[in-house]
């Protein structure tokens, strides 16, 4: 596997694919690397001729700097995991080389709702610095298709609209989240954990499970209290938000009544560390 770190070495390493019109699969990621990352080079390994992966933690998507500053990093594992993946490029800049002088370049797209509720109202300014990142790799790595994980749901449905908006040669694939054995869903946060908080870590996702079990029988706004006090009933959890909404716009729904397809997000404290995770309903 060829690690990287400057945006010209990439280009020229990328262009004799390029030439031979070989697809090229995208991977990226701010490291820490876990199954749920590795599932998404193995997807990308299926259905391209090479497979890059970006490790590079972006700190204009931190709206905490205590957040980024405690980010777990670790590229040399980062690198022999990619390797013995099967990764073909790893592509590692630093935050000088991605920003040069400061030089953000920031990408201002509309949204409509998509980027106002949720992530987007308790993270200000987080997705215009995905966006910005992404559409920087993009354009260094000149991907035919990207792999994203649906844990980061919101963010999924930002990175689709932006492809579309600018009219953007790559198809970009929402991969399944994957799950600890409990089933947490797998995040680089998670390595931020005490023992007893990964203990009981699991009740974000089996409240998911219930609220998509209980479906219509209840109505919205009753059954997004109930999940809200169920996951707070151990003092260890916060939660941010915990929304039903429909899968595609992201506005939540007051009530049931149509046949759309709805999701169900939630942004959860537990001690300091803040997790995400969702379920689809109807599916
Ligand atoms: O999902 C992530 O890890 C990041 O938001 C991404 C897409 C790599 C951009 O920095």
């Amino acid at each position: 596997m060829k690690e990287i770190t400057t945006i010209k070495e990439a280009k020229l390493w990328l262009r004799t694919y390029q030439k031979k019109n070989l697809k090229i699969g995208f991977v990226p990621t701010m490291g820490a690397l876990h199954d749920g990352h590795l599932r998404l080079i193995a997807q990308s390994r299926a259905e391209n001729d090479i497979t890059v992966c970006s490790v590079f933690v972006n700190p204009i998507q931190f709206n905490n700097p205590e957040d980024l500053a405690k980010y777990p990093r670790n590229l040399s594992l980062d690198a022999r995991l990619l390797k013995s993946h099967g990764c073909n490029m790893m592509f590692c800049p630093s935050v000088e080389e991605m920003y040069p002088n400061g030089k953000q370049d920031p990408v201002d797209l509309e949204y409509g709702m998509l980027d106002k509720v949720m992530e987007g109202k308790f993270r200000p300014g987080h997705f215009k610095g995905v966006v910005t990142v992404v559409k920087k790799l993009f354009d260094i790595i000149g991907p035919s298709n990207a792999y994203f994980g649906k844990k980061d749901y919101q963010q999924l449905m930002i990175i689709k609209h932006m492809q579309a908006s600018l009219g953007l040669p790559v198809n970009i694939i929402g991969c399944e989240t994957v799950r600890e054995d409990d089933g947490l869903a797998m995040s680089s946060r998670n390595l931020r954990l005490t023992i007893g908080e990964r203990q009981v870590a699991r009740r974000i996702f089996e409240v998911l499970c219930k609220v998509r079990e209980k479906g219509t029988k209840t109505p919205v706004w009753e059954l997004k209290e109930w999940a809200i006090k169920k996951i707070q009933e151990d003092s260890m959890f916060r939660v941010e938000y915990f929304e039903i909404a429909d899968r595609e716009t992201l506005m939540p729904v007051e009530a049931w009544g149509h046949k759309n397809q709805l999701v169900a997000l939630t942004a959860v404290f537990l001690g300091d560390v803040r997790l995400i995770d969702n379920v689809e309903l109807f599916s």
